[in-house]
């Protein structure tokens, strides 16, 4: 299935699925959720601005195939990932008769993907959910690997549950009806998959990106990978997947919900890790010079908007999952693609390297 190219596998036991990825995939949507032997309703959500685009090709797929569906659509943009709307969605599916055999569409970004997951994963225990993301960010990351949840006011993603998909669709034609800034946020995180793992991402985002398709496919084996070792972020595998999200996420949620596009965060955090990673683990300065010319190229912001006080994100970083007992635990890069996580990183690296987003030390 897909262009010819065969699917990128999740491999975790009875819970592996694959990854679909290519031009003009949404219109497999029912024949792939028969081949998964999903049976009984379909719930689509979407957003705002991806329904008036493609929720008709995904509704005449499922019709093709079969389905009863309906359709759920949630006002584009981070605000939505909130516990009020997951009632609303949870209040709507019961309306609509969606029950413990019914399934999930989660059509859209990375908000949609999270948000509906997160519904399926809690809607009567559980129903499965396929995803179809429709920015770059949500087909080399966000739709692969299992994490849902919804943002609380106190931070990003601190409600939430793993539950992964029965499949993902990535159709990359919906790629093109994205802005340049929505697209381009998503290069932040393959610049990250280049940072943690594979340098050579970084030298072919140098050239351009010739095929799209390609770079997903890349993107998903990489991401595929840390899934598959470390499904739970148990052993520490994947929260090497976190590289720039610790001060990222703080700036996301300082700045206020969709003031900063989450891969724009996500690159400033990046900037303040690989400065945090020269102090500590000795990264080199042109590495970090290739990664900052990276995000530059890419039109990713290198400073911390105007009015931003770095004490309101270092307060942020406090309330960050990803503390315990007092310590950080925080991604490094002692070469491109060789990352670590250490607990060596004190309050004071983080303050020096927030501060110097803003004064354009670091
Ligand atoms: P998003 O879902 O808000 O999409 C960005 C914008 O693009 C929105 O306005 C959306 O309506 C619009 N859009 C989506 N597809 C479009 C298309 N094809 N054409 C035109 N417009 C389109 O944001 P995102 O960047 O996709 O995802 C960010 C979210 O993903 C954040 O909440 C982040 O926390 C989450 N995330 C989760 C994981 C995970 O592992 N679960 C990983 C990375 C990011
Ligand atoms: N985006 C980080 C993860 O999936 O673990």
């Amino acid at each position: 299935m897909g262009n010819g190219s065969p699917p990128v596998v999740v491999e975790l036991g009875n819970r592996s699925y694959c990854v679909h990825i290519g031009d003009g995939l949404l219109a497999q949507t029912g024949q792939i959720a028969r081949e998964n032997a999903l049976s009984g309703r379909a719930a689509i959500v979407s957003d705002s601005r991806v329904a008036p685009l493609y929720l008709s090709a995904v509704q005449d797929s499922l019709a093709q195939a079969g389905y009863v569906f309906s359709a759920h659509v949630v006002p584009s943009g981070e605000q939505s990932k909130s516990l009020e709307m997951v009632k609303t969605l949870c209040e709507q599916f019961a309306h609509d008769g969606v029950d413990r055999h019914s399934f999930v569409v989660a059509l859209g970004g990375g908000v949609i993907g999270d948000l509906a997951g997160f519904v399926a994963a809690i809607y009567y225990r559980g129903i499965p959910v396929i995803q179809l993301p429709t920015t770059l960010m949500a087909q080399v990351d966000s739709s692969v690997g299992g994490k849902t949840g919804v943002n609380l006011n106190a931070g990003k993603n601190l409600v939430g549950a793993f539950h992964q998909p029965h499949a993902v669709i990535a159709d990359t034609l919906t790629l093109t009806s994205l802005s340049r800034r929505d697209f381009n946020e998503g290069v932040a995180e393959v610049i990250k998959y280049g940072a943690i793992s594979d340098p050579k991402l970084l030298g072919e985002l140098s050239q351009g990106i010739t095929s799209i398709a390609q770079l997903v496919r890349q993107c998903v084996r990489i991401k595929a990978g840390f899934v598959t070792e470390d499904e739970r972020e148990t052993s520490g595998r994947r929260a090497l997947l976190n590289f720039g999200h610790t001060i990222g996420h703080a700036i996301e949620a300082a700045a206020g919900y969709g003031t900063l596009l989450h891969g724009e965060a996500i690159a400033l955090g990046m900037l303040a890790a690989a400065e945090i990673s020269s102090k500590r683990v000795g990264f080199p300065a042109e590495e970090a010079a290739r990664l900052r010319t990276m995000i530059q190229q890419y039109e990713l912001p290198t400073r911390l908007p105007s009015g931003l006080d770095p004490q309101v994100v270092l307060r942020r970083v406090f309330v960050d999952k990803k503390f315990q007992d007092g310590n950080i635990s925080f991604v490094v890069c002692s070469r491109l693609g060789n990352a670590f996580s250490t607990k060596e990183v004190t309050r004071e690296d983080l303050a020096a390297a927030i501060v110097g987003l803003q004064t354009g030390k670091t």
